[in-house]
């Protein structure tokens, strides 16, 4: 069984920065296979990754649908997953899918069947699956199997961060599918600045310090594999990973 972990919540709060930093800290304590799923239309966590497929799901989807397939004449089922295959971007210890377009007002049921089946069985593949979403967790609502394990919703802490995470929080309430863990990460918190009014009244999972050093290295380019192990940001999702899943540091002998 793999465990997910979702991330969510408003534009620009750092959703892929921390989904990103997940990553590594998946690899580089667990040495297990590590599956990263790019859900936002406006993927970019390839970059903060480093790593960059070919194609979207959302392409061969398309593909599918307009019979432009290779191969879908004699096994549509085999060439639908092999072209997913091929859409999955493989580097050291993890794998990143990038969802790419939502679907447009045609109905896809068949293809999105396949897809849910396929993405079910490769999610199986792998010991951590880590989940980039947009805002309005569209890729979350449309599944139907398969539980979240854990929903991490970012947020700012500001009055805006305060009411969004609200409104993400009940929204992922409603999901059809099940969450077995969910709470508020607030993101770029300055020390000693205590939470706004109305913090108190959501479940925080913890805090990430507002790092200049991460936000310089996105202006950069640069990947999350290139920070300083002993960056306060990174390190507070190292911590959150250990107190939420239990997986602590490895430690030299
Ligand atoms: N803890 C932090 N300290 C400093 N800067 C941060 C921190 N977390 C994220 N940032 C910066 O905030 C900006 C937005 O981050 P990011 O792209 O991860 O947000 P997002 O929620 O994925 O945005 P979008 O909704 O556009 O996908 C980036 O420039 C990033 O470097
Ligand atoms: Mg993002």
């Amino acid at each position: 069984m793999s465990v997910s972990i979702a991330i969510a919540g408003k534009g620009g709060c750092g959703k892929t920065t921390i989904s990103a930093m997940l990553v590594r800290h998946l690899i580089e304590r667990t040495g297990r296979g590590v599956l990263a799923v790019d859900a936002d239309p406006n993927a970019c966590l390839g970059l903060a990754l480093g790593v960059q497929p070919e194609t979207t799901v959302a392409e061969v989807r398309d593909a599918t649908l307009a019979g432009k397939l290779p191969g879908a004449e004699a096994n549509r089922e085999r060439a639908f997953e092999y072209a997913i295959h091929h859409a999955m971007a493989e580097s050291k210890g993890f794998d990143l899918l990038v969802m790419g377009q939502p679907e447009g007002p045609k109905c896809y049921c068949a293809v999105n069947n396949l897809l849910r089946r396929y993405l079910d069985q490769a999610g199986e593949e792998y010991r951590y699956v880590v989940v980039d979403n947009e805002a309005g967790m569209e890729h979350l609502s449309r599944r139907t199997t398969n539980a979240v394990n854990h929903l991490w919703i970012i947020a700012e802490p500001t009055p805006v961060g305060v009411l969004t995470a609200k409104r993400i929080l009940g929204l992922s309430e409603r999901l059809p599918i099940v969450v077995q863990q969910r709470g508020v990460v607030w993101n770029k918190v300055t020390e000693g600045v205590p939470l706004p009014p109305g913090a108190e009244d959501l479940p925080t999972l913890g805090r990430v310090p507002l790092d200049p050093v991460v936000l310089e290295a996105s202006q950069f380019g640069a990947t999350v594999f290139e920070l300083d192990a002993a960056r306060p940001a990174l390190a507070a999702v190292g911590a959150l990973l250990a107190e939420q899943l239990g997986l602590a540091p490895k430690t030299n002998p």
